[in-house]
C-alpha cells in the first residue's frame, strides 16, 4: 500500500492551544479507515488530536502527522434510550459532552471545559475533580501501528491516573451513560462549567494543566495550607502556587494567577519559552517543595521520535 491517494500537505501549520509552534513537514487528513491503514505503512507517524494538550517546537516536526478531523472520524452516534454512545477519535470533546447532555445522558457532564479530541481524552484519560473518561468508556476502537484494528474492552485497558497504557491510533471510543431527567442534569453542566470558569484561565492560550497532580513520596507541610500524607495525590497547580511561581514568565510564556497549573502565552511567544519555562517552574517546586512535576503537555520535536500515539 501507498500513501498517494491521501490529500498530504507539505509545510502545514499545526494548531495548537497554546497558539505557538512550528509545523508539519507532511500532514495527511485521512477520509476513511482504509486511507488511514495506507498511511501507516511508510513508518512511525503522530496523531494529532485536537492540539489541546501539545506543545511543537518552533523548528516544527518531520515525519508524518495525520490529523482524524475527517467526517469519517468525527461521527457522534447516540441512543438516549440505552444510553450508549459511539463517538470518533476525532470528533470534539466538548460535542460530545453537550450532545449527551442535551439527549439526557449522565456521565461525562463533569468533564465539560477539557480540551481535548474523543481519541485524546481516552489516551490520556481526561479528567478532574469531577470524575475522568474512563469511568463511562466500555470500548476503544484502535489501529496497530502495523495497521491491524483492534476492539479493546474496558477490562483490557489498564487505566489510572491520566495514563491508559494504549498504544496505536484511537479511531473511535464506546461509553455507557445514565438517562436522566435532563433539567438537574443541565444544571450540573452549568454548575461545572460555571467551576472552571472561576477556578481557571479559560480564555488564554493554554494547554490546560501542564503538569500532572503528582502522588507524593513522602509527607508534605505546606505554608497557610493544611499538610498532606506520603502517597495522597496533591494539586500540581497548589504546589506551583505555594512554591511562589504565579506570575513567573519566560518570554512571552506565563504562569497564570488564576491556577498555578497553566501556563499560557502572550503574543510574541515561542515553543522554546513554554519548553524553558516548564522547566523553571518544575527547578522552583521541586527546590522549594521537593516534589518532582511530571508534564502532563507532549511535546513534539524533531529530536524525539514519532510513535503512533498522539
Ligand atoms: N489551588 C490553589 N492554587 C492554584 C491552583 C489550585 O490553591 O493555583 C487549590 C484550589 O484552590 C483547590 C485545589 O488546589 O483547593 C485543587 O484545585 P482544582 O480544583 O483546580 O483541581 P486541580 O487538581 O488543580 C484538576 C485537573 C484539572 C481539572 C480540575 C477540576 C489535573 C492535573 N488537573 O486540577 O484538569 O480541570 O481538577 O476538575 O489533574 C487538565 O487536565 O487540563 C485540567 C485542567
Amino acid at each position: 500500500m501507498t500513501t498517494a491517494a491521501i490529500p498530504i500537505l507539505d509545510h502545514a501549520p499545526i494548531p495548537t492551544w497554546f497558539k505557538v509552534g512550528g509545523g508539519a513537514d507532511r500532514l495527511a487528513t485521512p477520509r476513511s479507515l482504509d486511507e488511514l491503514r495506507a498511511s501507516l505503512a511508510d513508518g512511525p507517524v503522530r496523531v494529532l488530536g485536537d492540539g489541546a494538550n501539545l506543545l511543537v517546537d518552533d523548528d516544527g516536526i518531520d515525519g508524518l502527522v495525520l490529523s482524524l478531523k475527517s467526517p469519517a472520524f468525527q461521527q457522534i452516534d447516540i441512543d438516549p434510550k440505552t444510553g450508549q454512545v459511539v463517538a470518533g477519535g476525532g470528533a470534539d470533546f466538548a460535542r460530545l459532552i453537550q450532545a449527551t447532555v442535551r439527549a439526557g445522558l449522565q456521565g461525562l457532564e463533569g468533564l465539560i471545559g477539557i480540551p481535548a479530541s474523543v481519541g485524546g481524552a481516552c489516551f490520556m484519560n481526561a479528567g478532574g475533580a469531577f470524575g475522568q473518561i474512563c469511568d463511562t468508556i466500555t470500548r476503544v476502537h484502535t489501529i496497530t501501528s502495523e495497521g491491524a484494528l483492534r476492539v479493546l474492552d474496558r477490562s483490557e485497558i489498564s487505566y489510572n491516573y491520566r495514563h491508559s497504557g494504549l498504544d496505536g491510533i484511537i479511531t473511535a471510543a464506546e461509553f455507557q451513560l445514565t438517562p436522566t431527567d435532563p433539567v438537574p442534569l443541565r444544571e450540573r453542566l452549568k454548575e461545572c462549567m460555571a467551576y472552571k470558569k472561576r477556578t481557571q484561565p479559560m480564555a488564554e492560550n493554554s494547554a490546560g494543566c501542564c503538569f500532572k497532580n503528582p502522588s507524593l513520596s513522602s509527607d508534605l507541610s505546606l505554608p497557610d495550607h493544611e499538610g498532606f500524607a506520603a502517597g495522597s495525590s496533591v494539586s500540581a497547580g497548589l504546589l506551583i502556587d505555594k512554591a511562589g511561581c504565579k506570575g513567573l514568565c519566560v518570554g512571552g510564556a506565563e504562569v497564570s494567577h488564576v491556577h498555578g497549573n497553566f501556563l499560557f502565552t502572550k503574543p510574541g511567544a515561542t515553543a522554546r519559552n513554554v519548553i524553558d519555562l516548564m522547566s523553571l517552574v518544575q527547578e522552583r517546586v521541586h527546590d522549594t517543595l521537593g516534589v518532582r512535576l511530571q508534564r502532563e503537555v507532549v511535546v513534539w520535536s524533531r529530536h524525539t521520535a514519532p510513535k503512533a500515539t498522539r
